[in-house]
Order: C-alpha cells, then sequence, then structure tokens
C-alpha cells in the first residue's frame, strides 16, 4: 500500500507530481492511500519505492479539470481524480463522455470549485490596517471561503490591487502580498480588524444602488448566499431594504413624473409622419416611392420596383417583393415567379396587362452569397414600413378586387400574419374595406419538388385567379 498526504499549500502542484509518479509505476488506484494535512497516518501504510516504468501523457482537459478539483473539500477527491486518471489511460475518449458517472461528479466538483472562487472574488472586505505615514496601504480582509480557494484565487486579487500590501485571512489558508511578493500560510482564528473610515461609503453606496422597484429576494440570495453575510457590512443592511422595498416600490410609481419629457413632442411629430397616408399628387407617387428611405433595404437594394398597370384596373395584384431579375429590371413579375404567374393566369384567362401589378415590399431584400444574391423573406418592420406605399397605391388605383400572393402580401394587406396555406381561397379585407382574395405565391409552386403537390398546389393557384374573374364579372 503506497500513502500520499498532500500538502495544504501548494496541493496542486503535490497531487500531480505524485499522481504522475504512481502512474508511470503502474500503482493501481486501490493500492494508494490518499490524505490531507486532517487525515491521521495509516498503520498498514507503507512508502514502497516506486519504479517508473512507462511513458505518462495526460490530457490536457484532465489536467485543467483536476487543478480544481483538488481544491474542493472532498476527502475523497485525491482518490477520485486518481481512479479516474487511471480509467482514462487506457480510454482517452472519457473525458468526452457524457455519461460517465465518476467524470460527471469529478465536473460537479469543479463547477462548485469554480463558484466558490467566483464568491470569494465578490465578497472579500478589505480593511485598512497599515499606518498613514508607511510607503504602501496595507489592507486585511476576514473570508470564510467554502473550499480551499485562497490559493487559486490569489492571483486575482494580485492583479486587482498590486500597488498596495494585503493579506486575506481564512480559517483555511492565508494568503499574504507584501511589497510586490505573493506567499501563504496556515490559516488562523478570526482576528479583530480595525473599523474602516471607507466602509460607510461603500454601505452607503450598495444602499443606493439598491433598487426596490427590481427586488428579486431569492436571485438576490443566491447570488450573495446568507452564509457569506455575517463578513460583508453591507450585509447587515439587506433585511431592512428587503421589508422596505414595497413601501418604496410604491412611492417611486407615485413620484413618476406626470409631464413628457421635452423631446415627446418630437417622437409624437415622427410617429404621426410614419402613420398617416400619402397625399402626395398621384403622378409624383412613383418618384416617391423610387426615393424611399423609410427603412434599411433602399442601401442594399438596386432600386425601388413601383407597380405597373392601368391606374383604374378593377383587380390590384399584391406579390411579396421584387426579386433579382426585378431589382434589376425596374418592373415586377419578370422573373421565374412571374413568368410562372403569366403561364397559369393565361389558362385561367386572366389578362395581366388589366391589372395594376404590385408588392409589399418594394425593395429587394437579399444576402450576397459568393456572386449570388439569395432572396430573404421581409421582417414585420419592412411590411410596416411599406405599407405606406402600398396603402398610397391603393387609395389611387381604388380596385374593386386585391389578389393577395402569399404570407407577406396578406400581412401587408390585412395586417395578419397568420399561416397561408389555411386563408389561400378565402377574402378577407384591408382596413378601408376593400376585399383581399388570399393566394398563394408563385415562387411557393416553383420552390415544391414533388410533382403530385406541384399539380395540386398549381390547380389551387389557377382555381383562385378564375375565383377572381367571377368576383369582378
Ligand atoms: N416575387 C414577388 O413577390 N414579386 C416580384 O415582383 C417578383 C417575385
Amino acid at each position: 500500500m503506497h500513502r500520499a498526504v498532500m500538502p495544504q499549500i501548494g496541493t496542486a502542484q503535490a497531487w500531480r507530481d505524485a499522481a504522475r509518479q504512481f502512474l508511470a509505476a503502474g500503482i493501481r488506484p486501490e493500492d494508494i492511500l490518499w490524505g490531507d494535512a486532517t487525515t491521521a497516518p495509516d498503520l498498514f501504510g507503507t512508502d514502497a519505492p516506486l519504479r517508473p516504468n512507462r511513458q505518462v501523457t495526460v490530457p490536457r482537459s484532465f489536467v485543467s479539470m483536476a487543478s480544481s478539483v483538488v481544491w474542493h473539500g472532498d476527502p475523497e477527491r485525491f482518490a477520485r481524480l486518481y481512479a479516474f486518471l487511471w480509467r482514462l489511460k487506457d480510454a482517452p475518449h472519457l473525458m468526452t463522455d457524457r455519461g460517465d458517472a465518476d467524470l460527471s461528479l469529478l465536473r460537479r466538483m469543479e463547477k462548485n470549485v469554480h463558484r466558490c472562487q467566483h464568491k470569494m472574488k465578490a465578497f472579500v472586505r478589505f480593511r485598512e490596517i497599515g499606518s498613514a505615514d508607511a510607503p504602501r496601504r496595507s489592507f486585511a480582509a476576514w473570508f470564510e471561503p467554502t473550499y480551499h480557494t485562497v490559493e487559486p484565487t490569489a492571483d486575482f486579487f494580485v492583479r486587482r490591487f498590486s500597488d498596495m500590501d494585503w493579506r486575506i485571512l481564512t480559517p483555511d489558508v492565508c494568503a499574504i502580498f507584501e511589497n510586490g511578493k505573493l506567499s501563504f500560510r496556515e490559516g488562523q482564528e478570526k482576528p479583530h480588524l480595525p473599523e474602516d473610515a471607507s466602509e460607510q461609503l461603500w454601505i452607503t453606496y450598495f444602499q443606493n444602488i439598491f433598487n426596490p422597484a427590481r427586488l428579486m429576494v431569492k436571485a438576490m440570495q443566491s447570488e450573495m448566499p446568507k452564509k457569506y453575510w455575517k463578513n460583508m457590512p453591507e450585509a447587515a443592511f439587506i433585511p431592512q431594504m428587503i421589508a422596505d422595498a414595497p413601501a418604496r416600490a410604491r412611492a417611486m410609481a407615485e413620484a413618476a413624473p406626470s409631464l413628457p419629457p421635452a423631446r415627446m413632442a418630437q417622437v409624437q411629430a415622427q410617429l404621426a409622419a410614419h402613420h398617416s397616408a400619402w397625399d402626395g399628387p398621384q403622378d409624383a407617387l412613383p418618384a416617391a416611392i423610387a426615393a424611399c428611405t423609410r427603412c434599411p433595404l433602399h442601401c442594399t437594394a438596386t432600386q425601388a420596383v413601383v407597380g405597373e398597370g392601368p391606374m383604374d384596373a378593377d383587380l390590384m395584384i399584391v406579390g411579396e417583393q421584387p426579386g433579382d431579375q426585378e431589382d434589376l429590371s425596374g418592373r415586377p413579375f419578370v422573373g421565374p415567379a412571374g413568368q410562372m404567374f403569366d403561364q397559369i393566369a393565361a389558362q385561367a384567362g386572366l389578362d395581366r396587362t388589366q391589372a395594376y401589378v404590385t408588392n409589399a415590399v418594394k425593395h429587394f431584400k437579399f444576402t450576397p452569397r459568393g456572386k449570388r444574391r439569395i432572396h430573404q423573406q421581409p421582417n414585420r418592420s419592412e411590411i410596416d414600413h411599406c405599407r405606406w406605399w402600398l396603402d398610397a397605391e391603393i387609395a389611387q388605383v381604388q380596385p374593386k378586387l386585391i389578389l393577395g400572393m402569399g404570407a407577406t402580401a396578406a400581412e401587408g394587406l390585412t395586417g395578419r400574419r397568420d399561416a397561408i396555406l389555411a386563408r389561400r381561397g378565402t377574402v378577407e379585407a384591408t382596413p378601408n374595406g376593400t376585399p383581399v382574395l388570399l393566394t398563394l405565391h408563385p415562387s411557393y409552386l416553383l420552390r415544391l419538388p414533388d410533382p403530385a403537390a406541384k399539380a395540386d398546389a398549381t390547380a389551387q393557384f389557377r382555381d383562385d385567379l378564375e375565383t377572381a374573374l367571377r368576383m369582378l364579372a
């Protein structure tokens, strides 16, 4: 039986050295008694010499996990780590095996240590102890960590407070930083630390940043567990602050300003301008649409694509947005979707030149991929911004019926986003009461891979065009 007693200071290095030697000598986990400074010496233990007989390589991920787990409080931690390391030498994939019970226990311990380090960084409270004429200011803090985290966390304080002397005293291990040198010594009893002049300032600050209207007691206590409170000067005020919170939140609500801020008038004017209808002369509409900058789509598109067709048409046909070819040519429905539409419209007996044809969104939205521009569906905000133009076109043409093709057109015309497949073939209305016959978008027909489904959807689309013609007859 081999014995390995880990020191309280320098534990990580000591465990690493011992584990490497045991592993190199092929010592099985059950032949080692691991202990720390508190372990009673084992009567049957021998310290037989080790004969290294193999090369040891340990995955980096294990080294990193072990360098945290050694600081845990579980007395079995050294043995658990070595037992896992022993398994790992024949099965390196174990480090990624999420179902392995030993690994998940070690991962939990690693997490506990990290959490304890985080709490230490957040809750150590220093008090000034040096004399006023000393060349460096000097501070001390009393802290009670859950695990052995003083040593692995000390570097954080060195980086933060390198220009002063300080010591973090704990019942476990103490960290001392003097004249730029960090050292550790055994833990001690709680010392009496003098009152600190800056403590009142800190308490006042803490009380002032506390927002009673945002109080969530459970979240607060999980972030700042009660066991740390006794060494935190501000914590003495927490129970009262929690008790006062409802009344303070009510008072805050009652004292809220009743006058709108000065910029409100400007904001309201902007909103009104966005929501009012376009009221320019009829022949100025195409130029106004062409110059549109209401949403960012104008930045990347070649041009706005304005509707075309007779301004007194009975039927208005509304699509989604220009595609790649429409963006380049400046005319609606001239690309593949337009050709598909023309083909089925001819079968249904619908003459497109008799209708006013436009889109819910006037600029092409796409993402570049290599040399290609890939179509992107417009979002709610883009549809909302462009409704201003769609409404202006409807107001000028005053169609008897609108044929809305696809979900974007349906949303632009009716304001409703619900799935188009369930609504196709039905008649809804614009907010002004113009009837809207909803149908599929021709590009949907183009994309359907299954010939039978495509034939079905095409027939439905043709039916809808025929319905439109019947409604206008
Ligand atoms: N798709 C549309 O919705 N409109 C066009 O103009 C072209 C393709």
